[in-house]
């Protein structure tokens, strides 16, 4: 699902004007009950992953049906894809790299399908009319291969000794499951899941059932009704411990913290590989307690269900904040990157950036939630972290909302300078205006996908004024400012 908010005049006249010229344009096929489809574009433009994503239609829901063999690695899978025509479609294209494609249909009907790189192809026997909703279906098997991100990091479907751990930011969602592998289509999930006799098989949301069959091998299913970006979409297989961790408000809570926050809290299981359990179980105890926290600072928990997965070392080299269920190697799993993740749920996976560009959104925003929590509940002043974060050179190598290639997504500048221009923008309106900026922001943008100057435009209209100086020079500007 898509859903940018824009002045829908403006996007209107866009689209009509793009009909009319791919009309102008020609190359439409005529088809059965007088539909003149074209095909969906291969790419969204993104402007450091243009070929992410697809165009002329808008997944609404996916049901991945997994089977995994950690022995031999390899997975097969059905993916059944629910969306919406946004043309008329002749048709249209997925993201799949690696493995291979069995039968495919669209509204069951076998559809032919057609491969090249990291894009599969599905042409129904039937153009699909704009506005129509239509199920598509590709059944898939082999050995996933992950992807090393143009920073060096490895994503995708990493293998274990016992299993396997899936991760996509920013791409390798596309490793596991065909999709809109695009951040500006979100959808909601429902991932099942067979591993051999023994073993655990997680990902996003709440477990609805689990079953084992006679050969001893066992199916869980997991729910995910919120939308949900392709790249927060997360497996985890092998030998873990789930904990179902006790209630927000509960027993435990922090003198002075009594007072409820107006929303019941979401139900909470944190699992860790189970070597790791014992030495893991104080800290993920803490996440219903920091979920709590967060709610005061930033307004209600976007999902129905909050955890943890503390993974092995040796398998991802980072934490990744996997919607409802963040993922850390033992090596990040401290409370400051426990709060950073957790402040992705609302921070990314709530308000998710429309563009690779606008992943300061993010990160900066994440960052300043760490400041943000360090200030109320560890009397850190957040002044004191902008300090530290002026002066450290490493920070100015580039404007935040401008990376300058795809190897600097996750650079220091996205976060910390990120976190600065927050800073500023709080010091510039006050502490008042900012909160209402910051909780306005997550309830306007609450499941839907956003861009830098959605924030920029929106942060003026609750300050009531023009900020452009501060954009200039914190989020735009080249270099380090003199010290405010
Ligand atoms: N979003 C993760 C975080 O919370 C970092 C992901 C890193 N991915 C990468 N390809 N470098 O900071
Ligand atoms: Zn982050």
């Amino acid at each position: 699902m898509t859903q940018r908010h824009r002045t829908g005049a403006a996007a209107g006249g866009l689209a009509a004007a793009l009909t009319a010229l791919a009309l102008l344009a020609g190359g439409c096929t005529e088809a059965a009950g007088g539909v003149r489809g074209t095909p969906g574009a291969a790419g969204l433009r993104d402007p450091y992953f243009p070929k992410l994503g697809n165009g002329g239609y808008d997944v609404r829901h996916y049901a991945l049906t997994l089977a995994y063999d950690p022995a031999s690695g390899r997975l097969s899978g059905t993916a059944d894809i629910t969306a919406r025509a946004t043309q008329d479609l002749s048709a249209f294209n997925l993201d799949l790299a690696g493995l291979t494609v069995g039968t495919t249909t669209v509204d069951g009907v076998p559809a032919a399908a057609n491969r090249a790189g990291n894009e599969l192809t599905l042409r129904p026997r039937e153009d699909i009319r704009k506005g129509a909703e239509f199920r598509a279906v590709v059944a898939y098997a082999g050995v996933p291969e992950p992807l090393t991100d143009p920073d060096g990091a490895r994503e995708g479907w990493l293998r274990t000794a016992d299993g396997a751990v899936a991760v996509g930011e920013p791409a390798g969602s596309m490793t596991w499951f065909p999709g809109n592998h695009h951040p500006s289509d979100k959808a909601a999930y429902d991932i099942t899941i067979t591993v051999p006799a023994g073993l655990e098989a997680l990902a996003n949301g709440a477990r609805t059932a689990r079953r084992t069959a006679p050969d001893g091998r066992v199916t869980s299913v997991w729910h995910t009704p919120e939308p949900m970006a392709s790249y927060l979409a997360t497996v985890t297989i092998g030998h873990y411990e789930t904990t179902t961790e006790r209630p927000p408000g509960a027993v435990g809570t922090p003198p002075g913290e009594e007072t409820p926050t107006g929303s019941p809290g979401p139900s909470v299981l944190t699992a860790a590989e189970r070597s790791l359990a014992a030495r893991t179980a104080a800290l993920r105890a803490e996440v219903p307690g920091i979920v709590a926290r967060q709610e005061r600072l930033f307004g209600p928990y976007p999902f129905a269900v909050a955890g943890a997965t503390v993974v092995a070392d040796g398998t991802l080299g980072y934490a990744l904040e996997t919607q409802t269920r963040p993922v850390f190697p033992l090596a990040s799993f401290d409370r400051t990157t426990l709060v950073h993740e957790l402040a992705h749920q609302w921070f990314g996976n709530s308000v998710t950036p429309a563009s690779w560009r606008d992943l300061w959104l993010n990160e900066g925003f994440a960052t300043y939630a760490e400041w943000l929590y360090g200030e109320k509940y560890e009397h850190v002043p957040a002044r004191k972290r902008f300090e530290t974060a002026f002066a450290q050179e490493a920070n100015w190598a580039f404007p935040p909302a401008e990376p300058p290639t795809a190897d600097n997504l996750f650079d220091a500048p996205v976060y910390q300078r990120g976190a600065m221009v927050l800073h500023r923008l709080r010091e510039t309106v006050g502490d008042r205006t900012f909160d209402e900026i910051l909780r306005g922001w997550l309830a306007k943008y609450r499941h839907a996908s956003a861009t830098t100057a959605d924030f920029t435009g929106y942060a003026e209209d609750v300050a009531g004024r023009d900020l452009g100086a501060l954009w200039a020079v914190w989020l735009y500007g080249d270099g380090r400012p003199s010290a405010p």
